[in-house]
């Protein structure tokens, strides 16, 4: 069996392809060209997890190829035909496409398109697996009524007390560049299995986390927190009193589900795909935990202005997925989690 996938040197990538190469024996054909260093300078940089796939796995080709590159998209997808499509090689920060706009929407829309379009031509049949992300639904989540407690925001409104749904409104609110992008890309997505019969999937990620992110202040909040906590460098927390909400999911979850898509996909399917209410916390909450494994306190500053369209609170309503792929479930708790990322960053540096 043969797996492609985009953006294998990153976080969710190499986690896909140790997963599928190790555990289900693959072929796995990654293509990156570690824009992440593009994107964020030097403590961005993915080489590193690059040569760990190439070093370790004895069937993972590395391709050197830049996703907004059309032509090379498209002869590749054709040469390799591969069974599996994963795609995960975006520009991903909301802040970040503000200053870049063409590099982010030629990358995640266009990008997307590219593969979408090469995979319809050379292998329809193959499952397309696109990783969305939950700023798909802009800023709307935060007009939920909304109750305070001593170290978080969490849901008032019962309507919610699972978390968001699928069929929340992804209109009229504001999503920043990046999430307009990725709109643009999943609506791709599910355009090519509703129009063309394609079984493609998005993944509307909460916070994708794990040992094996190069997190930078503008991308990867937890792998940040625990570099900055352990180099006893000053993490600057921005508004909304630093109780702001996220449910954090152990990459190991996303390539375990990925798995199960593959071995019962489905027609222009969404999730999202998150740790849930369990594996959600605040960044106060966030410190707490991780000052329990370093033993080092967390400096940090407090920026009394929120980042454009961030979310004051949000974890994912994991019903659907859990309903579609009964034997997938969330097996990695926040806390092993941050363990994991604390021993990681110890290592690398
Ligand atoms: N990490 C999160 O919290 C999160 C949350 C929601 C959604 N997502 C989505 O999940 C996906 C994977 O996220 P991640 O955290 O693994 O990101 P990442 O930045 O760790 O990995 C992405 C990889 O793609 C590569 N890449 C970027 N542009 C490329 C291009 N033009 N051509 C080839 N390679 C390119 C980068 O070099 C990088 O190695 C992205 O689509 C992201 O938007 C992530």
């Amino acid at each position: 069996m043969k797996l492609l996938i985009t953006g294998s040197s990153g976080l969710i990538g190499s986690e896909v392809c140790y997963y599928f190469a190790s555990e289900l024996g693959y072929e796995i054909h990654g293509v990156d060209n570690n824009q992440r260093a593009v994107f964020f300078g030097p403590q961005g940089d993915t080489r590193w997890n690059q040569q760990r796939l190439q070093k370790n796995l004895k069937r993972f080709v590395h391709h050197e190829l830049d996703i907004r590159d059309r032509q090379r998209v498209i002869a590749l997808v054709s040469k390799v035909k591969p069974d599996f499509i994963i795609h995960t090689a975006a520009q991903p920060s909301h802040d970040m496409a503000a200053a870049i706009p063409f590099d982010d929407f030629d990358t995640n829309a266009v990008g997307t398109l590219n593969m979408l379009e090469a995979a319809r031509r050379a292998c329809p049949e193959s499952p397309f697996v696109h990783m969305s992300t939950n700023k798909v639904y802009g800023d709307r989540p935060n007009t939920i009524a909304l109750k305070e407690l001593e170290t978080r925001w969490d849901y008032a409104d019962p309507n919610y007390e699972h978390g968001i749904a699928e069929d929340f409104s992804i209109d009229q609110s504001k999503h920043s560049l990046f999430g307009a992008s990725k709109v643009a890309a999943d609506i791709l997505v599910q355009e090519y299995g509703r129009y063309f019969n394609m079984p493609t999937c998005c993944l509307r990620g909460g916070c994708l986390t794990g040992p094996n992110h190069s997190g930078v202040e503008l991308h990867g909040f937890l792998s940040y927190l625990v570099k900055c906590n352990l180099e006893e460098r000053e993490y600057r927390v921005f508004g909304y009193k630093g109780k702001q909400v996220r449910d954090n999911i152990h990459s190991l979850d996303v390539a375990r589900f990925i798995a199960s898509f593959f071995g019962a996909p489905r027609v222009a399917e969404v999730y999202n795909l998150g740790g849930g209410e369990n594996n959600s916390c605040s960044i106060l909450e966030a410190f707490k935990i991780t000052e329990g494994f370093t033993g080092k306190a967390q400096h940090y500053t407090y920026v009394d202005e929120n980042r454009i369209g961030d979310h004051i609170c949000y974890y994912s309503d994991l019903r659907k997925i859990k309903s579609h792929y009964p034997g997938w479930d969330i097996t990695q708790s926040l806390e092993e989690t941050i363990r994991q990322i604390v021993e990681a960053w110890k290592q690398r540096a």
